[in-house]
């Protein structure tokens, strides 16, 4: 696994974690390319299915970044998509995939640094771990190969 290079998604709340990683740019601060983010209006929009797609696509990792709890500006989706996150940990180990890929964050927009040592140390737990075993999952198959 020497030159492996994990791809993670970030799905990001506009009033949190996507200005945090504003801030963390404008502070200057550096966090790895791995991390591709994808800006939502609220963390209760991401459905268990936009989790597990990211997998199918190609990821090795996967965090959804929320408000701190009480700060959602729509008052529970972090609280939502944190039982999601929690439920896709579950399937995912059930076919055998490790659910420590899946993680739930908080933050206020900010914590520019925070999203970028999130963002360094998700990288790097990811790297450790190797590629995401769904990469070698077929249609029809129901374990990796
Ligand atoms: Fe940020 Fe809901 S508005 S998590």
């Amino acid at each position: 696994m020497g030159n492996f290079e994990p791809v993670i998604v970030a799905f990001c709340c506009h009033y949190c974690a996507y200005t945090a990683a504003d801030m963390a740019g404008s502070m200057r601060l550096s966090y790895p390319s791995n991390v591709k983010i994808v800006r939502v209006p609220c963390t209760g929009k991401v459905d268990i299915k936009h989790i597990l797609q990211a997998f199918h696509k190609g990821a090795d990792g996967v965090y959804v970044a929320g408000c701190l709890e009480g700060d959602c500006h729509f008052k529970n989706g972090n609280t939502k998509a944190a039982r999601r996150v929690a439920r896709a940990k579950k399937l995912l180990s059930e076919i055998g995939i490790e659910e420590e890929r899946v993680e739930m964050i908080t933050m206020s927009a900010g914590m520019g640094e925070r999203f970028a040592q999130t963002a360094t140390d998700i990288t790097e737990k990811i790297r450790n771990m190797g590629p995401s075993p769904v990469k070698n999952i077929r249609v029809g198959q129901t374990q990796p190969a």
